[in-house]
């Protein structure tokens, strides 16, 4: 820890533990302390640690070929794509690296499209609608997307022409869309960071039809909530409302980089060589990764034990910690949960990892995210309540 504080760039607050192993939803400090894990590495690591398949399917790629760059053909990153395209709306894939990047090349491609389809406008759609609350990464054109000021204020000029609408107006999106200067609407159907916030049916389906009246993209940023999170393989399937284009990232690959852009083939025609790449994307190690985590979470059964056990988390959670004076709300569905509280809520997220148990903040620091593995035993969940119960006197002393 000392170390970390001399020769690395001090972006992280971190927490004062090691972790050194994972199985399951345990991890383990370099002592031998355990840790149950509701965290899965930021929504990433939705397996858990070291799951048999997910092993096996790195392991006997990294003896057969590791990287060898979209210069060439590899089975893995087609075969990936292949089962992407046939369990959503898409029609073709873009393999990046991260959340963030997955959200520049939707960012290009958007824009590429309104040029291309309509390349006599003198005046063309270059513009995007991005909402309060919303995190859409760090590098500048997601950066200009991303709501929290503090993270974009020190790096002006960010990608200009954003504007930013309150989550869930759909009166002030639909005129805005009608303007005809939006390239594209970019949206989280629960939105993360920003505090675990779900958005309506209502309003997710007026930004489809404003965006199909004015020929405007909407793109769904799934890169937190999709992938079996909350119960469905993709959130927007609860809301019944089809994007043009869909960023994934977190859980793909089951803990290693990878970013994906999924469209549908009105976006992708308007893509030629050289638009965009990436050295790394889609390299055979991820994609046969990502292929071992899609082959798990896909499957029926999977999505509705994660469905049977976020509505028992959420339940327990009402029932132990509802009646306590700080918390004010339980959000989310799934295993993408948070409680809001009336003060911050580090005082308890140290308390819990002092017993044991690892969890995060979201929101403006006053919300604990519960994203735990998908693979989470009820017992699990039992013990993860029971120990913010008897942590939640924490929240009394401290503020
Ligand atoms: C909804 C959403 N989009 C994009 C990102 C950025 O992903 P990455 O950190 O992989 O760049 C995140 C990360 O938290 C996210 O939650």
């Amino acid at each position: 820890m000392e170390m970390e504080g001399k020769v690395l760039v001090g972006t992280y607050a971190r927490n004062p533990v090691v972790i050194s192993s994972g199985k399951g939803c345990k991890l383990y400090d370099p002592e031998g302390r355990e840790y149950l894990d509701c965290t899965s590495g930021i929504a990433v690591n939705a397996l858990g640690h070291g799951d048999t398949d997910w092993v096996k399917a790195v392991v006997e790629q990294a003896n057969l070929l590791t990287h060898v760059s979209n210069v060439f053909y590899s089975v893995p990153q087609v075969e990936l794509a292949r089962l992407l395209v046939a369990c959503s709306f898409a029609d073709r894939v873009f393999f990046s690296n991260s959340g963030t990047e997955a959200n520049e090349a939707a960012i290009k491609f958007a824009r590429k499209y309104q040029r291309f389809t309509n390349p006599d406008e003198k005046q063309q759609a270059t513009e995007f609608i991005s909402f309060s609350n919303s995190f859409h990464g760090r590098t500048m054109g997601a950066l200009a997307l991303t709501s929290k000021e503090n993270y974009r204020f020190p790096f002006e000029p960010v990608m200009p022409g954003v504007n930013f609408l309150e989550y869930g107006d759909v009166q002030a999106a639909t005129e805005l869309i009608k303007s005809g200067r939006i390239a594209a609407v970019f949206v989280e159907p629960i939105q993360g960071e920003g505090g675990i916030y779900s958005a309506t049916k209502e309003f997710l389906q007026s930004l489809r039809s404003a965006c199909d009246d004015a020929g405007s993209l909407l793109v769904f940023d799934e890169v937190q909530c999709g992938l079996g999170r909350t119960g469905y393989l993709w959130a927007h399937e609860a809301y019944g409302v089809v994007p043009d284009i869909m960023t994934l990232a977190k859980p793909l690959a089951g803990g290693l980089p990878i970013g994906a852009s999924l469209v549908s083939e009105k976006v992708a025609a308007a893509i030629k060589y050289g638009d965009h790449g990436s050295t790394f994307a889609g390299g055979p190690l991820v994609c046969n990764a990502a292929i071992a985590v899609l082959d798990k979470i896909s499957k029926p059964d999977f999505l509705a034990s994660v469905s049977k056990k976020g509505e028992y988390f959420k339940e327990l959670i009402m029932h132990k910690l509802g009646g306590n004076s700080h918390v004010r709300e339980v959000r989310g569905f799934g295993l993408i949960i948070g409680i809001e509280l009336d003060v911050s809520a580090s005082p308890l997220i140290d308390a819990c990892r002092d017993s044991g148990l690892l969890i995060l903040t979201a929101g403006k620091g006053n919300v604990v995210r519960l994203v735990p593995p998908l693979i989470i035993s009820e017992q699990e969940l039992e013990r993860a309540a029971e120990i913010m119960l008897e942590c939640l006197p924490a929240l009394d002393k401290t503020n």
